[in-house]
């Protein structure tokens, strides 16, 4: 990987370095083991498709490891993957060191006892039941909240601290998704929000902003901070990036009841959702065309830089699923898709083909540049990774999303 910069050089000592490549190595090392925990109850799950009776007892139940498959993906591999990486991009690009290592770590046990009693919780039968991606009991989601918080905290700091006059594009993101789900975090827990209608709202409201104001502004930061570094380039709009923030911001919150479209909600909150979920085309093909223009002319240093190879396929996996998202509001379409697998293969889709690449370009690429770049090894490996992550996650979402169509198609048609 290149290691020239558009950003700041960094005014840090050796030991601040270390610190952040210290804490950004655990982080990662937590994401990779709860991906490879969340993976293999995928799985599982699937395989259970063909054989419901597979695993004895009641903890190897679908009921219980699908939620467990979907919070571990979320909140141990996902948030605890944005996060280190978050830590090491506000740094970097802030020409700063780290607001709080101590904080950083706090965060990162706190983020892992919630997962991980989470995890157990679910699997002993305690699940919240309806409260989709809050299914974790309310203490163990406290604690989640904690971990936000602390986080929220770190990140700004290392931003107030930073040696630049502007506030660099990937903090704009990072900081403003970190604040906006410390405040669904809060609603999510409210109590008087938890029964009848309103439930219903707020989870709509919960689900699309913990993806879409959660891990799909950490990943888009991200992206900003990155193709640059890789292309020697700077960004191809700055204007572009800072009017899709804005317009994510103003459009993406509203989308939730877009999930529960033909429900007891008031048909005009229902068709605000479709109207804004269109709107998001907006910001979507802003950010996509920037990310893509940014890479103009470029796009064959793919053969050589494998971390290049990760956030082309993360951008097409945003690009292609957010769009599909966007068709997949329509009142029409919903009546079609919404009890197939289409919006299994959107999650994957997205939350895979997008963010989990974003995260592991730059987990197999930060801070040990130097021996990933120099080592064959390493890089036939991440090679490899990168292929048959992409034909996996390809593969499997556009064999669900076909297969929705026809079994969609089909059920209106009966
Ligand atoms: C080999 C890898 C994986 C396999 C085999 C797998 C399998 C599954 C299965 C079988 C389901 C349940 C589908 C259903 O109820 O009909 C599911 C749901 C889900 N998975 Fe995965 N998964 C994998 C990786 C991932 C990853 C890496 C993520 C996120 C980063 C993820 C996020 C989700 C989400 C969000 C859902 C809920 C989908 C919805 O309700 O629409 N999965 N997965
Ligand atoms: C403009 C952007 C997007 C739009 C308009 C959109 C739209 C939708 C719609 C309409 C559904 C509900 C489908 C149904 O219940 O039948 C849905 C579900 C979902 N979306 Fe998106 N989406 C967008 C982007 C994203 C992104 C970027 C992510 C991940 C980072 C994501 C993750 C998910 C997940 C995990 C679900 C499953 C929720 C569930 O289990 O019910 N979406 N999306």
């Amino acid at each position: 990987m290149q290691t020239n910069t558009t950003t700041h050089a960094p005014v840090v000592s050796e030991e601040d370095d270390r610190a952040l490549a210290s804490v950004f190595s655990a982080y990662a090392v937590a994401a990779a083991l709860w991906l490879l925990f969340a993976t293999g109850v995928g799985v599982l799950l699937a395989f259970k498709f063909g054989a419901p009776d597979f695993g004895p007892g009641a903890w190897l139940t679908f009921g219980r490891l699908r939620p467990i498959h979907t919070n571990a993906t979320f909140y141990g591999f996902a948030s605890i993957a944005l996060v280190g990486v978050a830590y090491y991009v506000c740094a970097r690009s802030s020409g700063t060191r780290l607001h709080s290592i101590r904080l950083a770590w706090i965060g990162l046990w706190l983020f892992n006892v919630a997962a991980i009693a989470g995890t157990v919780a679910l699997d002993m039968g305690y699940n919240a039941g309806d409260l989709e991606y809050r299914e974790w009991p309310w203490p163990i989601r406290v604690i989640f909240l904690a971990a936000l918080v602390v986080t929220a905290w770190n990140l700004i700091g290392t931003v107030a601290r930073r040696t630049t006059e502007d506030i660099y594009l990937s903090n704009w993101y990072i900081i403003g998704g970190t604040l906006w789900t410390c405040i669904i975090a809060i609603v999510a827990i409210l109590p008087w929000y938890q029964y009848g209608l309103g439930q219903v709202a707020v989870s709509g409201f919960y689900m699309h902003n913990a993806v879409g104001m959660w891990f799909t502004p950490l990943a888009l930061g991200i992206f900003y901070y990155a193709l640059p570094k890789l292309l020697n380039r700077p960004i191809y709009s700055y204007a572009l990036g800072v009017f899709a923030f804005w317009t994510n911001l103003l459009f993406y919150p509203i989308i939730g009841s877009h999930h529960f479209l033909f429900s007891p909600l008031p048909w005009w909150l229902q068709t605000t959702a479709i109207v804004f979920s269109v709107a998001m085309l907006v910001p979507v093909l802003g950010g996509s065309a920037n990310f893509l223009l940014t890479m103009r002319g470029r796009v064959r240093d793919m053969v050589h830089s494998y971390p290049l190879m990760f956030i082309f396929v993360g951008v097409i996996g945003y690009l292609v699923g957010s769009t599909q998202g966007t068709v997949e509001a329509f009142r029409s379409l919903q009546e079609i898709w919404h009890l197939t697998n289409f919006t299994v293969g959107h999650s994957h889709l997205t939350m895979y083909g997008f963010v989990a690449f974003a995260v592991w370009r730059c987990i197999s690429g930060w801070p040990s540049s130097a021996a990933s770049s120099t080592s064959s090894h390493c890089r036939s490996a991440a090679r490899c990774r990168g292929w048959i992550g992409f034909t996996a996650n390809r593969s499997s979402s556009r064999s669900s999303t076909c297969r929705a169509i026809t079994s969609g198609a089909v059920s209106v048609a009966r």
